[in-house]
């Protein structure tokens, strides 16, 4: 089985290590930069970049796979499903009409509004010509946020409280978003917790991951600037402390009748990942926003427990055959540590070296952006290398983890804090502060 893998971060490193569990897979990887992990276990690769649509078909026509995995947004994006379907290779990753799900939130409020489909919050969606009435809605809600229509790279949303104070910048700032978008989103704040729920799709049938939970914040004890993700975990009875089976169970329906909703509206199959970013909030679970593809984080904490073949899985959701599979994991908790740049995510020292010595054979090490040179391995401008630990209890996986970031060197720094008893305990104080519905407390 011949598969091309397209996207370089540590999440297509662990793409590519649980394909490759299936000895009969042959890796062949298109990347921006040489990840060593990638590469490693690829029989060849290409690097360029995902707007050079000419060089991915090229070396697409080359290999000749059997199908294609689109592991990030930014190719989505520009095209690369439709463009491998044109010369006959189909891919776990949505077209980029589809991929709207995660490219535009305009078109997700929108399809669950059309399809009455429970999860929005209030919202409405405002361009140059009613920017007028974005002051009378905003006036209207509590506390509200503020979404570009449009990949921003997880730095557009500003969120009132946090990143804005009043009224008046809410508004000042849907003028300052419309300079560059031709929509903004303004919704509701919702209070929360925030979970990663990574579904898998054929178009038809709709599968869950286990929900994981992703630190977005730079610092320990969340405080900081907004990151890619600096750790994650996810526990061995496949919810989460704060989490019940039925909000687990809402967030997948939510993501059924989604799916259900894309190929009423577009007439495509959506085949791929629809991660639904959710919030478990006093009044059941709503929907943050649809990511196209697997979190970076999250996937790293959930592939190693597949026991089912991905290989195999992914050829299921290809051919429209999820509904005969059934994908098993095991039951373990895992805790994903990102070891960054100094400096990250403002300033981040690029061009260091990375020494490591040996990882403790219980743990996983997933390269991101980092560059293999012939001396050795040196940081990016971005997150640099996940320590993964995977045991039957959440603390073991933390000691897992926290030993396996010791064995690398280098001007990183990472957090300590996530998986730890005290920063679970803060999130389950905080669910308990606000009540949920499906926990009656
Ligand atoms: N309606 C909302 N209420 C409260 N917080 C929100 C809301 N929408 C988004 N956020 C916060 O902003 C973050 C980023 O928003 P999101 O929709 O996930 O966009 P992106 O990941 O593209 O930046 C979320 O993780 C969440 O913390
Ligand atoms: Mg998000």
């Amino acid at each position: 089985m011949k598969i091309l893998l397209i996207g370089n971060g540590a999440r297509e490193h662990v793409i590519a290590e649980t394909l490759k569990k299936n000895k009969d897979t042959k890796l062949f990887s298109y990347l921006k930069s040489k990840n060593p992990g990638i590469i490693s276990l690829s029989e060849e690769f290409e690097t360029g970049n995902y707007a050079d649509l000419e060089k991915i078909k090229s070396f697409a026509l080359r290999i000749k796979p059997d199908f294609a995995f689109i592991g990030p947004e930014e190719p989505l994006n520009n095209g690369v499903a439709d463009l491998l379907s044109e010369i006959g290779i189909t891919s776990v990753g949505p077209t980029k009409s589809l991929a709207r799900l995660e490219t535009s939130k305009s078109f997700t409020r929108n399809l669950l509004r059309k399809y009455k489909i429970e999860g929005n919050p209030k919202f409405e969606i405002f361009d140059k010509n009613n920017l007028d009435d974005a002051k009378k809605f905003i006036e209207g809600l509590g506390q509200c946020v503020i979404k570009p229509d449009g990949l921003t790279g997880g730095k557009g949303v500003k969120v009132q409280g946090d990143h804005f104070q009043t009224k008046k910048e809410a508004f000042d700032y849907c003028s300052e978003v419309l300079q560059s978008h031709s929509a903004v989103v303004v919704e509701e704040k919702l209070e929360g917790e925030e979970f990663s729920l990574q579904c898998l799709t054929d178009g038809k049938t709709v599968i869950a991951t286990p929900p994981v939970q992703d630190h977005k914040r730079a610092f320990a004890g969340d405080k900081g600037p907004n990151t890619g993700g600096m750790g994650s975990y996810s526990c061995e009875n496949h919810l989460l402390p704060f989490l019940t089976k039925k909000d687990v169970e809402d967030g997948l329906k939510i993501t059924q009748k989604a799916a259900e909703a894309l190929h009423k509206e577009t007439g495509e199959f959506y085949k791929g990942v629809m991660y639904a970013g959710l919030i478990v909030t006093k009044n059941g679970i709503k929907l943050l926003e649809y990511n196209a593809r697997l979190g970076d984080p999250e996937a790293m904490n959930i592939l190693p427990l597949m026991e089912t073949d991905f290989a195999e899985v992914c050829n299921a959701i290809i051919n429209q055959e999820l509904h005969k599979v059934r994908i098993k994991f095991h039951n373990n908790a895992t805790v994903c540590k990102y070891l960054v740049p100094e400096g990250y995510p403002g300033n981040p020292l690029g061009n260091e070296k990375i020494e490591i010595k040996k990882i403790p054979q219980s743990a996983g090490l997933y390269y991101a952006s980092v560059e293999q040179k012939e001396d050795g391995i040196y940081t990016t401008s971005s997150r640099a290398i996940a320590c993964l630990g995977i045991s039957d209890n959440l603390e073991k996986a933390e000691k897992i983890a926290e030993e396996a970031t010791k064995s690398i060197s280098g001007k990183l720094f990472h957090r300590k804090d996530i998986g730890t008893n005290e920063l679970i305990e803060k999130r389950v104080r905080h669910m308990k502060n606000i009540g949920n519905k499906n926990q009656n407390i």
